[in-house]
């Protein structure tokens, strides 16, 4: 049938490895002049995210060999080995992404996210710091993946490497006739939620644990996103892009497929089985 049909591809974005099995350079942003037209002064909530980061981990032939209808990106924490292990299933590819380690056991953290792509081949590593301030980059990096390496796909789907993920449900979800596949992106939408400054009201997003999009929006995003200061928030940041765009997050056709718990917070299950 369908579903059985539909080749699926995770991409979880992981950090990695000084060497590289594939040192293909990601094509990355030209050092140009950037404007900001907006939120010039995001303040505190500022990230440094000048375009220059490049791959290298990098698996340029993923999306080529497996043509997927679908690709799942879950930025994932350096150390977290089990929580891939329990990712890594052979009925899908998964790869992951990185940025970095920085600290002082960093050598032998990169060390063994080495031999981990080497046993694995699924990891994929920018040139950033990975750390929490800098998810909007790692998310920003992810879009640039996704419009460079798999533009044959017909969504994207982002993951924290802390959710369950329920395949079966989302991808009958994805091919419902009514599901757009352009100017698309939907989560759970949070409204309004995020307000640590009485001047900060942003646009509804989908709340950054999950959101699915479809494969026009990463290149869109990075194209206005190159007229809006970055915010280390980063799933506010997209909001500021997707408004800039005029797109709004269309709510998911059955909520409880995005269950929060606790809301906002940690762990969530996308698309629980019912
Ligand atoms: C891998 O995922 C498929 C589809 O979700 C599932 O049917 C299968 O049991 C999983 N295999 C393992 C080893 O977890
Ligand atoms: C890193 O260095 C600090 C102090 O310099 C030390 O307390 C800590 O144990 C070190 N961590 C590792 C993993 O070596
Ligand atoms: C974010 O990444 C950049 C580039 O690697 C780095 O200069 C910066 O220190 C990082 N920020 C944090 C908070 O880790």
């Amino acid at each position: 049938n369908n579903i059985t049909t539909v080749r699926l591809l995770f991409v979880l974005l992981v950090g990695g490895t000084m060497c590289l099995l594939y040192s293909v350079r990601a094509p990355h942003w030209e050092d140009e002049e950037i404007e900001f037209e907006r939120h010039e002064d995001p303040g505190p909530y500022h990230v440094a995210y000048p375009h220059k980061y490049r791959f290298i981990l990098d698996h340029p032939e993923k999306c080529t060999q497996y043509n997927p209808f679908m690709v799942v990106i879950v930025p994932a924490a350096l150390h977290n080995v089990e929580s891939r292990n329990a990712i890594r299933n052979r009925t899908v590819l998964v790869l992951f992404l990185l940025g970095l380690p920085s600290g002082n056991d960093s050598k032998a953290q990169q060390r063994r996210i080495y031999e981990e792509n080497l046993q694995h081949q699924d990891l994929l590593q920018s040139t950033f710091i990975d750390s929490y301030r800098n998810l909007t980059i790692k998310t920003m990096v992810m879009l640039e993946w996704l419009k460079d390496r798999c533009p044959q796909a017909f969504f994207a789907v982002k993951v924290d490497d802390d959710m369950l993920l329920n395949i079966k449900d989302l991808v009958r979800m994805l091919l419902n006739p009514d599901t757009p596949h352009s100017n698309y992106i939907t989560g759970r939408v949070w409204h309004n939620n995020v307000k640590c400054n009485p001047n900060d009201v942003f646009p509804p997003y989908p709340l950054g644990m999950c959101y699915i999009m479809s494969m026009d929006l990463p290149e869109k995003i990075l194209k206005v996103s190159k007229e809006i200061k970055p915010i280390f928030i980063e799933d506010a940041y997209i909001a500021l892009c997707l408004e800039r765009l005029n797109i709004a997050p269309t709510e998911p056709p059955d909520i409880d497929q995005f269950v929060v718990h606790p809301p906002h917070h940690s762990t969530i299950d996308a698309t629980t089985p019912r």
